[in-house]
C-alpha cells in the first residue's frame, strides 16, 4: 500500500456528504474547502443565497463538488427544510459542521437581554436544534459525524463578550452530552475551539489594546490561519482516523488556553 493510499484510507472523505452551516463565513468556507479537498461533497448552508452562491463558486473553482441551501439556525423549521433539501440534492448527509455564530461586545452592565437572547439563539440553541434535526436523519441512514465550533471562550471567558462566552461554554457542554447519548448509534460529536482567526466578526471587537492583550496571551504570538483548523476537522470527522473519538474538545489556539501569563 502506498503512503497516499494509507492516508486516504485513514483521513479520506470520498463518497461522503458534508453540510457546513455558516459555510459562507470565514472559517466555514475554509473548512468546506478542506473537507471538499479531502473528497467530501459539500452543501454550503448559510443565511443569504448570494453569499452561499459565492461560496459555492469558490469551491467549484477549486474542483470541489458543492451545492448550497439557505438556512436560519434560529428556526427549527428552516433547519428541517435544510436537511430535506440536502437529502434531495445529495441523497444523504454523513457530516454536519455547525459553524454559524455571532458576537457582540459590551461592558457587563450594558448587556442587552434581547441581544443576549439573540447570541444564545444562534450560537447555542442553533447548534442544539441543528444537531437534533440532522441526528434524526443520521439515525435513519446508519450514522454520521458532527463537528461543533466552540471557542477559547468555552474554557476562558474573555472580557466584554459575556453572552458569546456563555454560549460557547454551552456548545462544549452540549457536544459532550449529545456525544454520550449517541455513542452507540454510530454518531460521533466533537468540537473544535478556535483561538483568534482573522474574520469580520471579531475585527469589529478588536481594538489595539485588545489585540495586544490577545497576542501577549497567545504563546505563538500570532493569529491563526483558518487553514490551520482543517487537519483537526478532518481527523475528527473521518470515519477511520476519528473512529474512537467522540465528545472531544480540541483547542486550536496557538497555545492560548495553556498559557497563564
Ligand atoms: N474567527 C475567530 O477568531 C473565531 C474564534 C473562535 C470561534 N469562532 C467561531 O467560528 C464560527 C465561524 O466564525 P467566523 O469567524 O467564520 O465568522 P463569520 O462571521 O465569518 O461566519 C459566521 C457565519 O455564520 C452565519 N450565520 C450567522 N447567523 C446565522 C443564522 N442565524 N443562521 C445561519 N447562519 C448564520 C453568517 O452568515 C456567517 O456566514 C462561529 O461560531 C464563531 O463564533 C471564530
Amino acid at each position: 500500500m502506498s503512503s497516499a493510499e494509507f492516508l486516504e484510507g485513514l483521513f479520506g472523505l470520498n463518497g461522503q456528504v458534508a453540510v457546513v452551516i455558516g459555510g459562507a463565513g470565514a472559517l466555514g468556507l475554509c473548512l468546506s474547502r478542506g473537507l471538499g479537498k479531502a473528497g467530501a461533497k459539500i452543501v454550503v448552508a448559510d443565511m443569504g443565497a448570494e453569499a452561499c452562491q459565492a461560496a459555492v463558486d469558490k469551491l467549484t473553482a477549486d474542483g470541489i463538488e458543492a451545492v448550497y441551501a439557505t438556512v436560519n439556525v434560529t428556526d427549527k423549521d428552516s433547519l428541517r427544510a435544510l436537511c430535506a433539501e440536502a437529502l434531495k440534492l445529495t441523497g444523504k448527509v454523513d457530516i454536519l459542521v455547525n459553524c454559524a455564530g455571532i458576537n457582540v461586545g459590551n461592558s457587563f452592565v450594558d448587556v442587552d437581554p434581547d441581544v443576549w437572547d439573540k447570541i444564545m439563539s444562534v450560537n447555542l440553541k442553533g447548534t442544539m436544534m441543528s444537531c437534533q434535526v440532522f441526528i434524526e436523519s443520521m439515525l435513519q441512514t446508519g450514522g454520521g459525524s458532527i463537528l461543533n465550533i466552540g471557542s477559547v471562550n468555552s474554557d476562558r471567558p474573555l472580557s466584554r463578550v459575556f453572552a458569546y462566552a456563555a454560549s460557547k461554554a454551552g456548545v462544549v457542554n452540549l457536544t459532550r452530552n449529545i456525544a454520550q447519548e449517541f455513542a452507540t448509534k454510530n454518531i460521533r460529536v466533537n468540537a473544535i475551539c478556535p483561538g483568534f482567526f482573522p474574520a469580520e466578526q471579531n475585527r469589529k471587537l478588536l481594538d489595539e489594546k485588545r489585540v495586544e492583550n490577545i497576542m501577549n496571551g497567545t504563546p505563538m504570538r500570532r493569529y491563526g490561519d483558518p487553514n490551520e483548523l482543517v487537519g483537526t476537522a478532518i481527523l475528527l470527522l473521518s470515519q477511520n482516523a476519528g473512529s474512537y473519538i467522540t465528545g472531544a474538545t480540541f483547542y486550536v489556539d496557538g497555545g492560548f488556553t495553556c498559557s497563564w501569563f
